[in-house]
């Protein structure tokens, strides 16, 4: 089957099934033509919850579908590759964080999203990358316990020096392996452009970058710039997608090394077969996870407006 004939045979099905596909912007092209709705972690929450459809089909990872699957209890919530996950979301355990918190007596907890349903029910609010700064200032507490991506934690904390933060050693393994010496070798090849980063890079980075933001805020500053020329510090499939979407500007890769097997391992096929109920897998989450992350990530929906 051709790539366009797959593409007509979802939309077709995901009509007859009252289907929503939500795809993160980290998705292949293919996968984001035929999505209802495309974003950043932050706009795919804010979207689950406000779509009438009656099931859904996430492309992403695991705890991008239990997100919607919490904000949206009475749907059929499907994740399309039940193999990708968010190794990052998978580092603390509940069990681990208790003790954490141990440590931290009178601090809040502040999850970033990339972390398991059952961790966020330990948890009092979940924040996203383009929603964590916002949301860090507009909380009444002054202590916050950032957990698991210090780059990300210590980017908001040097945003706001009245609060005081602790952190935990997790992060992106994708993220976090590039250093200053990319960002050198990248503008000595590109000495034109623009480097724009995601927060999940290390301070050394995230320090020489001209934007930071998330996924979508990436894309956005590019695509509004009056620059020609880009160097893109996040997963690679941003390069392409910008690439396709501003066909007179240049974008390149900060790195060889930004793919993320996990946010790569959805196909067109994957959502096909989830749709005909010969693949995918549904989330189904214990009342007491439904309710404990439910109160962590609505409470983000709140203070992120
Ligand atoms: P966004 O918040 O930009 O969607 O990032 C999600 C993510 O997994 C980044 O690696
Ligand atoms: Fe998780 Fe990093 Fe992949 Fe994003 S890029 S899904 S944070 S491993």
């Amino acid at each position: 089957m051709k790539v366009h004939e797959l593409q007509g045979e979802i939309m077709r099905l995901k009509k007859e099934k009252d289907v929503c596909i939500l795809a993160h912007a980290y998705q292949s092209e293919p996968i984001l033509e035929i999505a209802d709705h495309v974003g950043d972690s932050y706009g795919l929450s804010v979207q689950a919850s406000g779509d009438a459809h009656s099931n859904m089909v996430m492309c992403g990872v695991r705890f991008m579908a239990e997100t919607c699957k919490v904000l949206s209890p009475g749907k059929r919530v499907y994740l399309a590759n039940p193999a990708a996950g968010c190794p990052m979301a998978e580092q603390l355990s509940p069990g681990s964080l208790r003790e954490l918190k141990e440590q931290y007596p009178g601090y809040v907890v502040v999850a970033y999203i990339n972390t398991t349903a059952a961790l966020k029910t330990e948890c009092d609010v979940c924040v996203t990358s383009s929603s964590a700064v916002q949301i860090c200032r507009a909380m009444p507490e002054k202590k916050i316990l950032f957990i698991p991506d210090p780059n990300l934690g210590h980017y908001v904390a040097g945003q706001i020096p009245e609060k005081t933060f602790a952190f935990w050693q997790g992060g992106c393994p994708r993220h976090a392996c590039m250093t200053r010496r990319d960002v050198e070798a990248a503008r000595a090849l590109h000495p034109d452009a623009l480097l724009l980063v995601h927060p999940e890079c290390r301070g050394e980075v995230v320090r020489e970058a001209d934007y930071i933001g998330s996924t979508t805020g990436i894309m956005s500053y590019a695509k509004r710039s009056d620059a020609g020329e880009f160097i893109i510090g996040t997963e690679i499939s941003i390069v392409e997608h910008l690439q396709y979407q501003c066909p007179d500007k240049r974008f390149y890769p900060l790195s060889a090394n930004l793919t993320c097997p996990d946010m790569r391992a959805t196909t067109l096929m994957d959502v096909y077969h989830c749709l005909r109920g010969t693949g995918g897998e549904e989330i189904l989450l214990p009342e007491e996870t439904m309710e404990g992350a439910g109160r962590c990530i609505r409470r983000m929906i709140e203070l992120g407006g």
